[in-house]
């Protein structure tokens, strides 16, 4: 049975991201490609809120506390992302759980503490990971007021990006360039989709690998 094909976009604040995301889902659509777009986090549900209150500075949470509440935002979503991979849907994340692991982990929590709340999520069948230095991705617009959004955690977590793609604990992860203009970027990002486009056989894996 050929289910929907599990995507997801990785990359720095400012790498462009959603931008992408949003243009592939659209091309999705245009191809007559069955397609849902999800952003982690979501802001939305009372978890999500509490994620927010935290990013903007508003309340201050301990970075154990926060790493667990970024992955419960992703379980509460778990079942519905399954569920529409089932029904035959394409399903693109805009960050997930290895945003989740280097951004704490660039913190100093130790790695494997904070892989483990994830592991059982649903597998992504692609990574794409926007890779964009961060004074470049900077030069782009300027990052915002957000916790995080500075140079010196933006080139750790980077690092820590690449470190996970050369892994093999995220399965299959493509680097594109994300310093190119955004048409050579959706290109990329068009053409490491392109085998997923009919959809993908077989159970939807775990984390981590
Ligand atoms: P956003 O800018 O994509 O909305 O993400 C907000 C910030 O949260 C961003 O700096 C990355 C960070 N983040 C985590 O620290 N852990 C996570 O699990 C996720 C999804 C994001
Ligand atoms: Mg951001």
């Amino acid at each position: 049975m050929t289910r929907g094909a599990f995507i997801v976009i990785e990359g720095l604040d400012r790498s462009g991201k959603s931008t992408q995301a949003a243009a592939l889902l659209a091309r999705l659509h245009a191809e007559g490609i069955p397609a849902a777009l999800h952003k982690f986090p979501d802001r939305t549900t009372p978890i999500g809120q509490m994620i927010d209150a935290y990013l903007r500075s508003e309340a201050e949470l301990d970075d154990r506390a926060v790493h667990l509440l970024f992955s419960a935002n992703r379980w509460e979503l778990a079942a519905q992302l399954n569920a529409t991979l089932a029904a035959g849907t394409t399903v693109l994340c805009d960050r997930y759980a290895f945003s989740g692991a280097v951004f704490s982990t660039s913190k100093g929590l130790p790695a494997a503490w904070c892989r483990a709340p994830d592991a059982g999520l649903p597998a992504p069948d692609l990574t794409l990971f926007l890779d964009i230095a961060p004074e470049h991705a900077r030069a782009r617009g300027g990052y915002g007021a957000e916790r995080y959004e500075n140079e010196a955690m933006q080139a750790r977590v980077r690092e820590l990006f690449a470190r996970m793609g050369e892994s093999g604990d995220a399965g299959m992860w493509v680097t594109v360039d994300a310093g190119q203009a955004q048409d050579a970027v959706a290109r990329d990002v068009w053409t490491a989709f392109e085998p997923f486009a009919r959809g993908v056989e077989g159970k939807v894996g775990q984390l981590w690998p």
